[in-house]
């Protein structure tokens, strides 16, 4: 099979062409297209590059010259389109760019996989699929509704596959399935979710063969730290302040970033077409409560060996909650999104496999190991973007 992967050099991009080579081996070829943003970092795939199995195109999904090309030249099976625009905060500060990219860019690919797949009676050719990577932000916020700090169960296989009835609680007892309308409340998610209705378009006016993944809130190696998690394993090793927007109450659904990339190759070749899958694994986390695990997490680490102590900016002193400093909040901050991927899970046999006891661990542990692949991006533009989002907040 043959992967068109838009946004390759991103966060899940860069993690869903390492799964499929690792998962198909020989019988993927891959062709990564992006735009190199700040966000796009292609040391990230410096190895996966050495192969004959993938090959890279440095261009803007917007430019149809640029994708013509590939699609004649390459002819994939599966175009799957992670480029985005993708941090919320860039979107309330500066919205123009995620409207180019995340809608305009996203009609644009579809224009030249149509031109590239249609036959003359109006068919396509057999096998070709378009996958819109999108997310549980279009469907806009859930309540808060944590009544006296109670939570709900939830009895079904899909929390045992994440761990089990620890992992399996959820802060109210609503979430989104596919049918919940599309509510956006962020540049951002105002940009995914238009995007979403062009696919959806297409597909009912022009028979184009597409389907829509939305997912939660993803986390693992390789997400760059402009993100909650790696900004505040970052912030703790540097012993810098951890800034928790309002309260630190607001409720995220969290996924580890391999089980996103199960989910879509799953829907890629399981799924049917023209429809809508949710991903998600029951793991619902305040904010406050995520920074309090990564704080003990590198504590940990720090503790039992020299080698990561030597990483902290006061070696003498192990991180704790003092660092964490209550700031400004988001404008507009969703209060909480909780995916039902029962759908997905029931019709295409997927199931999260990785516990959030075992990876947010091992995410902490990356960014030890991998401290150069941070600091390499945290030197010049990110310290404007910080000192522009984060001082005097
Ligand atoms: P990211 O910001 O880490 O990566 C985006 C990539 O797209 C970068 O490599 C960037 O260079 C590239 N890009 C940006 N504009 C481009 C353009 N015009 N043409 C070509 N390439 C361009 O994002 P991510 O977190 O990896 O998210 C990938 C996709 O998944 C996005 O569409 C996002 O909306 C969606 N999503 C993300 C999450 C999450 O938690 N991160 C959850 C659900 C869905
Ligand atoms: O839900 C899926 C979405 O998850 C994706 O579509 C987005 O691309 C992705 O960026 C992510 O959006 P969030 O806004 O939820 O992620 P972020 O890491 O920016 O923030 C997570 C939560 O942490 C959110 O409630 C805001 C809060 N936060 C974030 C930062 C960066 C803080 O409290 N402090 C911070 O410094």
């Amino acid at each position: 099979m043959k992967y068109l992967v838009t946004g390759g050099a991103g966060f899940i991009g860069t993690n869903f062409v390492k799964y499929i080579l690792q998962t198909h081996g020989r019988q993927a070829q891959i062709c990564v297209l992006d735009a190199l943003t700040y966000a796009g970092n292609l040391s990230s795939l410096h190895d996966e590059l050495q192969s004959e199995l993938i090959s890279f195109v440095h261009a803007d999904i917007g430019d149809r010259e640029a994708v013509d090309r590939i699609l004649l030249e390459f002819k994939p099976d599966y175009v799957v389109n992670f480029a985005a625009e993708s941090h919320v905060d860039r979107s309330i500060d500066d919205p123009g760019i995620f409207l180019r990219t995340n809608i305009l860019g996203t009609q644009n690919l579809m224009d030249c996989c149509r031109k590239a797949w249609q036959n003359p009676d109006g068919s396509y050719m057999p096998g070709k699929r378009f996958l819109q990577v999108s997310t549980d932000e279009v469907y806009g916020s859930l309540l808060r509704d944590i009544p006296d700090g109670r939570r709900f169960d939830i009895p079904h296989p899909l929390c045992d596959a994440a761990g089990g009835r620890s992992e399996s609680t959820a802060y109210g007892n609503d979430f989104f399935t596919e049918d919940s309308p599309l509510q956006p409340r962020s540049p951002y998610s105002a940009s995914k979710a238009s995007a979403d209705m062009l696919v959806l378009a297409y597909i009912h006016t022009y028979g184009f063969p597409a389907l829509i993944t939305r997912c939660s809130n993803n986390y693992g190696p390789y997400q760059f730290p402009e993100k909650l998690i790696p900004l505040i394993i970052n912030n703790v090793l540097q012993n810098k302040p951890l800034p928790v927007y309002g309260d630190g109450r607001n409720v995220r659904d969290w996924l580890y970033v391999d089980d996103h990339c199960a989910a879509i190759d799953t829907v890629l070749r399981r799924g049917r077409l023209g429809e809508v899958y949710n991903i998600g694994g029951f793991n619902e986390k305040q904010n406050i409560d995520i920074v309090g695990m990564i704080i003990d997490e590198v504590a940990r680490l720090c503790n039992e060996n020299d080698r990561y102590r030597a990483l902290l900016a006061e070696p003498d002193r192990l991180p704790d909650r003092s660092l964490i400093t209550f700031v400004k909040d988001r404008p507009g901050h969703d209060a909480r999104y909780a995916i039902d991927p029962v759908k997905t899970a029931t019709e295409l046999g997927w199931a999260p496999r990785i516990p959030f006891a075992e990876g947010l661990p091992r995410t902490v542990r990356w960014y030890l190991d991998q401290r150069k692949w941070v600091t390499d991006i945290v030197d010049g533009d990110y310290q404007m973007y910080y000192h522009k989002m984060y001082s005097g907040r």
